[in-house]
């Protein structure tokens, strides 16, 4: 790709994903850098093509080069390349065949079991057994999980995070074989995009991009005017839940978003990490 070319790609993309116009230095380092991380999408159809376990394990070892808080390392990544195990977790997740299809399926866990064992090893007394534990080793996890998907996609492979892993904890925790104090964060698809796939509109940077303090702004206008620019360029293909709530006129991402969340789901989620011996006072 060209200057040019990646120039331009990175316009086209932002344009689509924010609604606004950038003016971007046609000089800047690492165009074609930033010109696949504007242009990312979630991939969940792929080519049956395979992928090395090489290039799955040098994609892996950047993952895990990522920051890490106070480099207490508290990610791990479990690859699941056993059949069996794969189509257990595939069947807790019926209604996403994505996951079966992906050429590789990972797993991004927060790992707070290493952390006090060292504490005991060493002798030392570990008075810290509280929710920021938990925290640290999630957010060490989805940096990590970002990361892989920076490298993946910068080789041409496509990605799609699984959070559906934590619809059934349990099972999956059992699959994995998972020691106390360890938490699914995502799941990850990998594979060769078998199409283009496309672009998803974001909240204009209005709304996500403060600079220095929050003041009064129109959240909800916001909010209608990025459903109405969103509805132009990927409109829902179906509305969620019509037995329930029925057909609206003009279904947005607001009215998508309102009928998920009107739906109890991962009530357990804190029951479970905390019989996995993690503190969430
Ligand atoms: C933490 C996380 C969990 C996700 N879980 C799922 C999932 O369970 N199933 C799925 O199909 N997509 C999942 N996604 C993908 C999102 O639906 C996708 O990122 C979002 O719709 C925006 O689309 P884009 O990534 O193409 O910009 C997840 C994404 C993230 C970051």
């Amino acid at each position: 790709m060209t200057n040019d070319a990646a120039l331009n790609s990175i316009k086209m993309a932002l344009s689509d994903r924010f609604g606004e116009e950038f003016a971007i230095d046609p000089e800047l380092p690492g165009i074609h850098e930033l010109a696949k991380i504007a242009d990312h999408r979630s991939h969940r159809r792929y080519s049956p093509r395979s992928i090395e376990p090489d290039l799955l394990h040098l994609l892996c070892a950047c993952a895990l080069s990522a920051p890490s808080k106070s480099d207490l390392q508290q990610c791990d990544i479990v690859v699941v390349s056993d059949a069996q195990i794969r189509k257990g977790i595939v069947a807790t997740i019926p209604d996403m065949p994505w996951i079966e299809d992906a050429p590789a399926f990972l797993v991004f866990v927060g790992n707070g079991e290493r952390l006090p064992l060292i504490s005991k090893l060493r002798g030392k007394p570990f008075p810290n057994d509280h929710l920021d534990q938990l925290f640290n080793a999630i957010v060490d996890a989805a940096i990590v999980l970002t990361t892989f998907m920076r490298a993946a996609e910068a080789v041409g492979l496509g990605c799609c995070p699984i959070s559906a892993i934590r619809d059934h904890l349990q099972t999956v925790s059992d699959l994995l074989r998972l020691p106390n104090r360890v938490i699914p964060v995502a799941g990850l698809c990998v594979g060769w995009p078998a199409q283009a796939g496309e672009i998803t509109p974001r909240l204009s940077l209005g709304t996500t991009l403060v600079e220095n303090s929050y003041g009064e702004h129109n959240l909800a206008g916001e909010i209608d005017a990025y459903d109405r620019r969103r509805a132009e360029l990927r409109p829902y293909r179906r509305q969620r839940n019509v037995d329930h709530w029925g057909e609206a006129r003009f279904y947005g991402w607001s009215e998508d978003k309102a009928r998920q969340y009107a739906e109890p789901t991962r009530v357990d989620f804190g029951s479970f990490v905390r019989s996995r011996g993690f503190c969430l006072d």
